[in-house]
């Protein structure tokens, strides 16, 4: 039995084949490579020792997704694919509503055709829009004030996953709410490599410090909040690959889910911009420049999880503190400087 793993090569998803492996998972890649790299999966080779299965292929490719399903004996899909540039996600919301919710669709299908009824799916913390309150739980009300074609296609992946589920009890499903995943793995031969300028605050930090880039911009320090920059939920990667193998184990050891489980994957603690910028500079012994400048459109202040419900069903909770997550951004950063 293998888990297909899509959108595997990229940085989430690499790091989640060490864990999988690590727990004595066979897995199946599969990626189209359309914001990611091979490299990565020699690398991952490299840290695991074991040779990897890879199938280069995109999710919306139903006769490419039959074969794969055909030639491996799948039982389980943790769904990775997908674009996630927000910014070019409105200027092209077509290109991302098919590729996300399209490809989403297809895989499904081409799914139930073949049995296969266990899903893991990358969602975001995104869906909650503007909180009411924080830290926010997975109960709180989602699709409102979502400010951009991406977030909604992941709020529109879980409300059709929803669906099937009311379709079909068979289907074991479990919607994962991801917050902002930073760090690389310890080995520093995977990490998140962004094409072009990044649009992330942590790998912004990084290229600045490594000399890539003049400063960082700062967008906006009148927000209500410590000191007035944005406040996230910075978890680290490696953390998040390891619920994943949680939220797998979860789902096979319930005979049937009595809804889609639906879980945050956080820290439960909001770090703001400066702090982060600040705690980069004392691990890598670095100065950050950087220049206050305007809210970013679309912005909201101040958003972390609680992440209870993940540690009662999964027995998960993350372990990696805020130094460690910077100590690690710096190590990659520094050993891929290109
Ligand atoms: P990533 O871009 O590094 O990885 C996504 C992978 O999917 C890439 O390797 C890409 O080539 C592949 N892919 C994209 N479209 C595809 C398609 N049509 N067919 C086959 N492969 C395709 O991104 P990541 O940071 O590893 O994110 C993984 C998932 O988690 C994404 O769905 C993303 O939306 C979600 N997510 C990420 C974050 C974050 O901050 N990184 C936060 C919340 C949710
Ligand atoms: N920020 C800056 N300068 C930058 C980049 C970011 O000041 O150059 C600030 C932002 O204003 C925000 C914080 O740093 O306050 C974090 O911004 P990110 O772009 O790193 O992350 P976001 O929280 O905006 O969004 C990320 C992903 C989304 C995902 C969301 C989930 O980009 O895809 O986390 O919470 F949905």
């Amino acid at each position: 039995m293998k888990i297909l793993v899509t959108g595997g090569v990229g940085y989430i998803g690499s790091h989640t084949l060490v864990e999988l492996s690590q727990a004595g998972y066979d897995f199946v890649v599969y990626d189209n490579l359309v914001n990611s790299s091979k490299i990565a999966i020699d690398r991952v080779y490299k840290i695991i020792g074991k040779d990897i299965s890879f199938e280069e292929g995109d999710i919306r490719d139903t006769k490419r997704l039959k074969e794969i399903f055909a030639k491996y004996d799948i039982d389980s899909v943790i769904h990775f694919a997908g674009l996630k540039a927000v910014g070019e996600s409105v200027e092209k919301p077509l290109y991302y509503y098919d590729n996300n919710v399209t490809g989403t669709i297809k895989l499904l299908e081409i799914m139930k055709e073949f049995n296969c009824k266990n899903i893991v799916f990358s969602s975001s913390a995104t869906v909650y829009g503007e909180p009411k309150k924080v830290p926010i739980t997975e109960d709180a009300q989602t699709g409102i004030g979502i400010t951009n074609p991406y977030g909604r296609s992941k709020y529109f992946i879980e409300e059709i996953l929803k669906d099937l589920y009311k379709s079909d009890d068979k289907w074991k499903i479990a919607i994962l709410r991801y917050f902002n995943p930073i760090g690389a793995h310890e080995s520093s031969l995977i990490g998140e490599d962004p094409n072009g300028i990044p649009n992330n605050l942590m790998p912004y930090i990084s290229q600045v410090a490594v000399g890539k880039l003049k400063e960082l911009q700062v967008f906006g320090d009148d927000y209500d909040t410590k000191d007035g920059t944005g406040v996230r939920d910075y978890i680290h990667v490696v953390d998040l690959a390891e619920a994943h193998v949680k939220a797998l184990e979860y789902l096979n050891s319930q005979e049937k889910l009595d809804k889609p489980l639906i879980v945050n994957l956080g820290t439960g603690k909001g770090y703001s911009v400066l702090e982060l910028v600040k705690t980069f500079e004392k691990v890598s012994k670095v100065k950050v420049s950087y220049n206050i400048t305007t809210r970013r459109a679309g912005d909201i202040a101040i958003l972390y999880a609680n992440p209870k419900k993940a540690k009662d069903l999964l027995g998960w909770e993350a372990k990696r503190d805020i130094e460690q997550m910077c100590r690690d951004s710096w190590n990659w950063q520094r050993g891929n400087k290109k």
